[in-house]
């Protein structure tokens, strides 16, 4: 490491600022001079003038994604000088005070007269660059012909506490029965005694609630209990753990991937099962519509198959031998039960309690026989009582 070069003597400028201030308000501004002050004095005032209008960078922002580590900051224009304006990067160890040049010396890339506004330290490897776990002070200043501007310094940083983490990378998905399996890689790869990522998965079914999986280490995770052949979307997502500086960073998240989970072996069964269910159900309907529909029209099929007229079995059986008692069975079978039972309905009058007198009301349903009922019934509310005649 290379200590820096010392800063332009202002002090030794001190007299001459004094001296100009006092004549030079009238003076026409550097580089569009005409008569007037001597030659050297015109040569000494536009150093001067120069130094104090050669503005410094301003707008510096530190970038630090994922391993890329770069400061870049507004360029410096000058109306009426149409030289190049170059930049020096230096950088600082916190806490000491010390700043080194940003060159191939100390770094891998030379920032000491660069023309573009940014310095790049890393591209894609984090041990290119600042260490990641240092806290480093960045700052710029501009350079035209041997004058300088003052330097302009950057927030600090520390890599692992300020980069932003990208999503994790090469994301694959197996789609199983009622389950994913996700493998991804890392954003970036980090010495894992220093750091280490946590990966979530955030999934849901289409137009469904999204889920999160628990923070885990594997970046291979596998989605359980999601229903067979339905669509599932998910995104990935990495969190990276700073050891010893105990601070965590999430991550973006991927872009959304989506993918249907297969039919396996059970569902497969079930749809075979469904589907043998659904063709017998279909098939009794046409067969049930059928025979109704033979049942209706009887006559009609009848006619139509031109069977002869045809005489009930039983009936056939009486005709044969009349003494059979065929009529009493089927007048015994088609009088209904409830036709030999009468409803009664029996009022007690408080006035008349322990007479035992009977006011009853018959409600007669069917059966031909109405008989007043008497009982020792202390009821003092209407009464239903069925009787058997
Ligand atoms: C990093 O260094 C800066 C400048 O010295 C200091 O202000 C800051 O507190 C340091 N940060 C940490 C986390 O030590
Ligand atoms: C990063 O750079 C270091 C040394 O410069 C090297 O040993 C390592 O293999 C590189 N890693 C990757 C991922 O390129
Ligand atoms: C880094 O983070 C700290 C706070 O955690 C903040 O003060 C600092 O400005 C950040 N540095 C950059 C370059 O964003
Ligand atoms: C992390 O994922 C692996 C592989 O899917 C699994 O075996 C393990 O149980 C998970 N750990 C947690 C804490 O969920």
């Amino acid at each position: 490491m290379r200590p820096p070069p010392p800063p332009p003597p202002l002090w030794l400028l001190l007299p001459l600022l004094l001296w100009l201030s006092g004549c030079g308000a009238a003076a026409p501004p550097a580089g569009k001079q005409g008569l007037g002050p001597t030659p050297d004095a015109r040569r000494r005032r536009r150093r001067t003038d120069s130094l104090s209008q050669l503005p410094a960078p301003r707008n510096l922002k530190v970038y630090l994604y994922n391993t890329q580590q770069a400061l870049s900051w507004e360029p410096v224009t000058l109306s009426n000088d149409l030289r190049p304006v170059v930049y020096q990067v230096q950088h600082q160890y916190n806490p000491s005070s010390n700043w080194y040049d940003v060159n191939k010396e100390n770094s891998k890339v030379d920032c000491t007269n660069i023309i573009v506004p940014k310095c790049v330290f890393s591209t894609n490897n984090l041990s290119e660059g600042f260490p990641p776990s240092f806290n480093i002070s960045l700052r710029v200043q501009a350079k035209l012909a041997g004058l300088v501007s003052d330097w302009v310094m950057a927030p600090w940083f520390q890599h692992y506490r300020n980069a932003t983490i990208g999503p994790p990378e090469n994301i694959w998905v197996t789609p199983e029965e009622g389950s994913f399996n996700i493998k991804f890689s890392s954003p970036f790869d980090v010495p894992a005694s220093e750091a280490y990522f946590l990966y979530y998965v955030y999934y849901w079914e289409k137009g469904g609630i999204q889920q999160v999986t628990r923070p885990n280490r594997s970046n291979f995770i596998t989605l359980n209990n999601l229903k067979p052949l339905r669509a599932y979307c998910f995104q990935v997502k990495a969190e990276l753990f700073w050891i010893s500086g105990k601070i965590s960073r999430p991550g973006h998240l991927s872009d959304i991937s989506c993918s249907e989970t297969t039919a396996g072996a059970s569902a497969k069964l079930q749809q075979v099962i469904l589907i043998a269910v659904g063709t017998f159900l279909l098939l009794s309907v046409v067969v049930g519509t059928c025979l109704f529909l033979v049942q209706k029209y009887r006559s009609l099929v009848k006619y139509w198959f031109q069977s002869p007229p045809g005489i009930p079995a039983r009936l056939e059986e009486y005709l044969k031998d009349p003494d059979q008692p065929i009529l009493d069975a089927l007048d015994n079978d088609s009088s209904p039960k409830d036709d030999a039972w009468d409803s009664v309905s029996i009022v007690l009058s408080p006035e008349n309690e322990g007479e035992d007198v009977l006011q009853s009301t018959v409600n007669q349903s069917a059966g031909p026989s109405q008989q007043p009922v008497e009982g020792g019934l202390q009821a003092s509310e209407p009464t239903d009582v069925t009787v058997r005649t």
